[in-house]
């Protein structure tokens, strides 16, 4: 079951928070996964409470939060169908606790059928599909990760204020450049982590992942997914290093758990 190594603590804070009309709220819940709140309006992105104890995927960051303590949810935004993005235990917890959609790719969306959630809550993006929520809108966007080609970055953003981009799992490319062509982004989320053990590269390291915050023109870059996965582990303060050395003009943020950061 999923478990919450924090209890209720982080849930209360999220969930007491009064963001302001124009605001948009970020908590960092470890690995891909957060949680965006604005004036009027809940999303979680990726959320996974998953804890494999086996093989070389072992998690090495706490559960702060346990889905099963949420009532007021939205939507739930997946950009791939792995596990650590999209969860069967954890979303199933969101189906029964909350009134959340379940949006995601083809990948996702396919999964998490066969994770029985409710059909009708389920939504399959194509790149470029957007929705509303009270005062925020969320766009699928084309960032491929290294094995998911129907895999989507999101855009979340609050009206008459700033837009957070997330990248999921995926690589550098030339989509970061399209999405500033049509969109001012203030904050992105990328993952990065390290070579697997057996030597492969399935993330962004940390020039690629300044020069993806550059392309998207943001004033924040927020790095995720560092911290979730033993066999990938990395240090963060590779991406203040070379946002330093390729003097970006934009800040570096390296997120703390459960700490709220007001875009
Ligand atoms: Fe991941």
């Amino acid at each position: 079951m999923p478990l919450s190594q924090w209890g209720r603590i982080l849930v209360d804070e999220m969930e007491a928070a009064a963001v302001p009309p124009g605001g948009l709220w970020v908590w960092p819940l470890g690995g891909a996964s957060l949680a965006v709140k604005s004036a009027r309006s809940t999303v979680y992105i990726d959320p996974y409470t998953g804890s494999p104890s086996s093989g070389v995927w072992i998690r090495m960051v706490a559960v702060p939060f346990d889905p099963r303590d949420l009532r007021v949810v939205d939507a739930v935004l997946s950009t791939h169908d792995h596990d650590d993005h999209c969860h069967g235990e954890t979303l199933r917890a969101f189906a029964d606790n909350t009134g959340a959609l379940f949006i995601g790719p083809a990948s996702s969306a396919a999964k998490m059928r066969s994770f029985g959630l409710p059909e009708t809550r389920i939504v399959r993006v194509r790149h470029g599909d957007s929705f509303r929520f009270s005062d925020i809108t969320v766009e699928a966007v084309e960032i491929p990760d290294h094995s998911d080609p129907t895999s989507v970055g999101w855009l979340v953003s609050v009206d008459d204020g700033p837009t957070l981009f997330d990248g999921g799992d995926g690589m550098y490319g030339d989509y970061f450049k399209k999405v500033a062509e049509t969109h001012r982004v203030s904050a992105a989320t990328l993952s990065i982590a390290g070579l697997t053990g057996d030597g492969r590269k399935i993330y962004m390291d940390a020039r690629e992942l300044v020069a993806a915050a550059e392309d998207l023109g943001v004033d924040l870059l927020i790095p995720k997914h560092w911290d979730l996965w033993r066999n990938v582990w990395l240090d963060p303060w590779e991406v203040v290093i070379a946002a330093q050395v390729a003097r970006a003009p934009f800040r570096v943020h390296i997120p703390r758990l459960g700490e709220v950061i007001k875009l």
